[in-house]
């Protein structure tokens, strides 16, 4: 049987969070043996909010090893980066022609972001789901492992595909949101019911996996609780539970094990726990991540061949397309 293909893909702006890890990353690592991956790192999607250039091409790199750092195997998966395959743009271009200025308008995010950028409301930035579909579709992709926050633009690639499919026959195969339940959604230690996220400007807000030990060990000791001194998973007690599912997911343990374990005891207890199993997780990530970027010209090598990997399977969905839509390719 074929095995099923699965992409996915972060951006390499802000700094990456625990949520980063526990909701994507780790679980990328536990598919790449049972189906075909792709893992991006979206460079493209970055520029539709400014950027330092020294800094993109940084991150850029640094998340390469990162992927590797968190057990992402180049020789299972590939793993390159979006702007080294051209067929995104191309076919990001050809999709554009099948969706509509009003479906981009009603997107969550574009409105967020169009908020928060209101001096810099660009195109790409309102074509940002179109790009992310070419992203999924140019690897016919079955699955796609997102945080909640990316089920809208998932949802609006098959749209865009089914409309495709109607007009011209089976061309792109259809997407499912594949929405990870444990860890995937962690939430701000400042504001439990707001999701973490790179970009909060309250740095106590994320841990970024990037922090070193004392840094998280702080930021968890200020992380905002719940006025009783109850550890347990409520929906009247937002930081506790957030607390109990980032202990529960960093620990390898079941939220309902957290709790019988700090049953009775005191928060500041519980706090330093959940920092110091969140800093031993990280510990090795980081260290392998450093030696990583001492290794330029084995990262270069690692993205060259993934992107030579990701051409291929990508050119082969946008020559059919061209065909469809009666492009003249040659004879
Ligand atoms: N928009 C995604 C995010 O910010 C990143 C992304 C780009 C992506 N292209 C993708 C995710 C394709 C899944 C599939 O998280």
């Amino acid at each position: 049987m074929e095995r099923k293909a699965m992409y996915s893909a972060v951006q390499p702006s802000g700094n990456l969070t625990i949520g980063n890890y526990t909701g994507a990353i780790r679980n990328w690592v536990r598919m790449q043996n049972d189906f075909d991956c792709f893992y991006a790192i979206a460079n493209m999607h970055a520029i539709t909010v400014r950027q330092d250039p020294a800094e993109l091409r940084r991150r850029t790199l640094e998340l390469a090893a990162l992927y590797i750092a968190c057990g992402l195997d180049p020789e299972k998966c590939t793993l390159y980066v979006q702007s080294h395959v051209p067929a995104h743009a191309e076919l990001a271009w050809v999709l554009n022609t099948f969706t509509y200025v009003g479906e981009m308008e009603r997107m969550t995010q574009f409105k967020d972001k169009s908020q928060k950028h209101a001096d810099n409301i660009n195109m790409g930035l309102m074509d940002y789901p179109v790009l992310m579909a070419a992203d999924i579709l140019l690897y016919q992709a079955d699955l796609v492992p997102v945080g909640v926050d990316q089920k809208q633009h998932v949802e609006i690639t098959r749209d865009i595909a089914n409309r495709f499919n109607n007009l011209y026959g089976e061309t792109f195969r259809v997407p499912e949101p594949y929405i990870l339940k444990e860890g995937a959604k962690i939430m701000s230690l400042q504001d439990p019911l707001k999701k973490m996220s790179k970009s909060d400007e309250n740095p106590n807000a994320s841990v970024a996996l990037a922090d070193d030990r004392d840094t998280v060990i702080r930021k968890f000791k200020r992380a905002v609780t719940d006025s009783d001194n109850e550890i347990c998973v409520s929906d009247e007690k937002p930081g506790i539970t957030n607390l109990l599912n980032i202990y529960a997911a960093f620990r390898g343990c079941t939220v309902a094990e957290a709790e019988k374990e700090f049953a009775g005891k005191g928060y500041g207890e519980f706090k330093l726990a959940v920092g110091e199993t969140v800093a031993d997780v990280l510990a090795p990530v980081q260290q392998k991540q450093k030696q990583l970027l001492a290794e330029k010209d084995y990262l270069a090598g690692v993205l060259k061949a993934g992107a030579e990997r990701a051409f291929k399977a990508a050119r082969k969905t946008l020559s059919k397309v061209y065909r469809k839509i009666g492009f003249y390719q040659g004879e």
